[in-house]
């Protein structure tokens, strides 16, 4: 015995445990939390540990996974039927994923709903939409990484619309994809994010958002009529905290139970229903998936297929943007005043609004097509006027784009699907190679066609673009090489 006690004496001794990590747990915290009103105090600690979960069956599955576009589908094959216990860790990897961004939100909703990122805590508020934003940008990198066709055509609608950005977006797109379109780099590019950058920002932002926590410590359970005002609040506090209790063990095993809890909870679900997909193999060129992303991306998912494609960045890229922002604004709009929820009448009113939205908008993104336009036009043939003077060659090209169904995403003369650019005119913007690349690599969000058409289809199918012009419009010119600079031999300006 006196050996045990010696040895903690040895290590307090030399790491001064007791008036740091010791004294951090005995934090004084306000007496209610620690009686049954703390039960509304455990979501981020259930949070925290569904991350610390993450962690572990990540660094499992990063042993066997391997992050190129060829290996990653068999990889989460062998990983699901071969390696031991393996479909048991993606199952909980994949569950332990939804339940962070399940209690994330709920953590937020509640912190919201009491009042609690009002003055002094709203740097902790901030650190937490940081935190909620990493969570999704987690979720949604690993749903690539289980590169099936819902992964694939789900990056797909996300390069897309990033790919509409002013200025930027081709090079957005290029840097995301590691190319021109989803390939080979792809995959290993959203690994890098998914294990190495998002984990480490996460991490960080948790070590200040738990900074933040302790030195401020948490709020009170509301109650009305006692407005928070920040000329009195840091009184008040500290003097409920004299009648406080120290947070180690009053409230710590509250939730030390949620967490438990959790955790059998995720493990049950991963036991009964296995691990998630993957689904079909990645296949750019079955345009009639019918992909769908993981039931809490089903909102964007919604709006994605809602939303005209001129307005995808929009929806896509900035209304994320946008939602991040409000949230920051929060405690600006409103850092003072009432903290309980029966005298915010506003602020339940937005939650539940934002609420019945995101339930309307995932309703739909569960049920309805993908994106409406996909089969809508795939019937309609080459209009008659536009084939009448063709050569041979420009004629089979146009029963080539017939059979592709290329209208299923391009209009003729206005009519066709509307995920790529009407091509009546395409003759005059794109020179034949330019076209052949565009049909057999794909790009943007065209799958690549040069797997499944013949040379000689694709030839016929260039020379029936390249005659979409308008009437004595002469074709897109070849590219020529820029003039080198100082060449004054040719007489060419620099
Ligand atoms: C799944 C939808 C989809 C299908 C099917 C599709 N495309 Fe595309 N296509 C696109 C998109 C999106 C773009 C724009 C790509 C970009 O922004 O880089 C595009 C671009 C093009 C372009 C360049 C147009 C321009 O103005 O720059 C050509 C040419 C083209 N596609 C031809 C075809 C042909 C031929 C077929 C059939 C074999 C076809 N596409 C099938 C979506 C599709």
């Amino acid at each position: 015995m006196s050996i045990i006690k010696s040895i903690i004496g040895w290590i307090d001794n030399r790491m001064q445990l007791s008036d740091s990590v010791v004294s951090v747990a005995r934090h004084p915290i306000p007496a209610e939390v620690a009686q049954k009103k703390g039960w509304w105090y455990v979501f981020g600690s259930v949070t925290m540990t569904f991350f610390m979960l993450q962690v572990v069956t990540g660094i499992c599955l990063a042993m066997v996974y391997e992050p190129t576009a060829d290996a990653a589908y068999s990889s989460l094959q062998t990983l699901n039927y071969q390696t031991p216990f393996g479909w048991l860790i993606r199952a909980i990897h994949y569950y332990a994923a939804t339940g962070m961004v399940v209690m994330i939100v709920v953590h937020m909703t509640q912190v919201f709903l009491m009042g609690a990122y009002k003055y002094p805590r709203e740097v902790t508020w901030f650190f937490g939409v940081g935190l909620l934003g990493l969570t999704l940008a987690l979720a949604f990198s690993g749903q690539v990484l289980r590169f099936d066709s819902s992964s694939y055509w789900g990056v797909g609608v996300l390069a897309s619309a990033a790919g509409r950005a002013p200025a930027v977006g081709p090079e957005v797109v290029h840097t995301v994809l590691g190319g021109q379109y989803i390939g080979e780099s792809t995959v290993g590019r959203f690994f890098a994010v998914h294990v190495f950058i998002l984990p480490a920002l996460l991490v960080t932002l948790l070590a200040g958002h738990l900074y933040m926590v302790i030195k401020r410590g948490i709020s009170e359970p509301p109650k009305p009529e006692q407005p928070v005002d920040p000329a009195t609040y840091d009184e008040q506090y500290e003097e409920l905290l004299k009648k406080g209790v120290p947070f180690f063990p009053h409230a710590i095993y509250r939730d030390g139970i949620a967490c438990a809890i959790a955790v059998i909870v995720v493990v049950a679900l991963a036991v009964i229903f296995g691990p998630k997909g993957p689904d079909a193999f990645p296949d750019p060129t079955i345009i009639g998936a019918d992909p769908r992303p993981d039931w809490y991306f089903l909102p964007m998912f919604a709006l994605a297929a809602l939303c005209p494609p001129s307005l995808e960045f929009a929806f896509i890229i900035v209304a994320p943007v946008i939602a991040i922002g409000v949230l920051l604004a929060v405690p600006f709009l409103s850092g003072s005043g009432e903290r309980s929820a029966s005298r915010r009448p506003v602020a339940v009113m937005f939650v539940t609004v934002t609420y019945i939205v995101f339930a309307v908008l995932g309703w739909y993104g569960a049920t309805s097509p993908w994106s409406p336009q996909m089969d809508a036009w795939s019937g309609d043939p080459v209009p008659v006027e536009m084939v009448k003077h063709s050569s041979p060659l420009e004629l089979q090209g146009a029963v080539t784009f017939q059979l592709q169904a290329c209208r299923n995403c391009h209009a003729l003369d206005g009519v066709g699907g509307k995920r790529g650019p009407d091509l009546t005119y395409v003759g005059s913007r794109k020179n034949r190679p330019e076209l052949i690349r565009q049909v057999v690599q794909g790009g943007g969000y065209m799958p690549a066609y040069g797997q499944q058409l013949s040379a000689a289809e694709i030839d016929a199918l260039v020379a029936f673009l390249a005659a979409r012009r308008p009437a004595g419009e002469p074709e897109a010119k070849l590219p020529v090489a820029p003039p080198i600079k100082g060449d004054s031999i040719k007489g060419r300006a620099p």
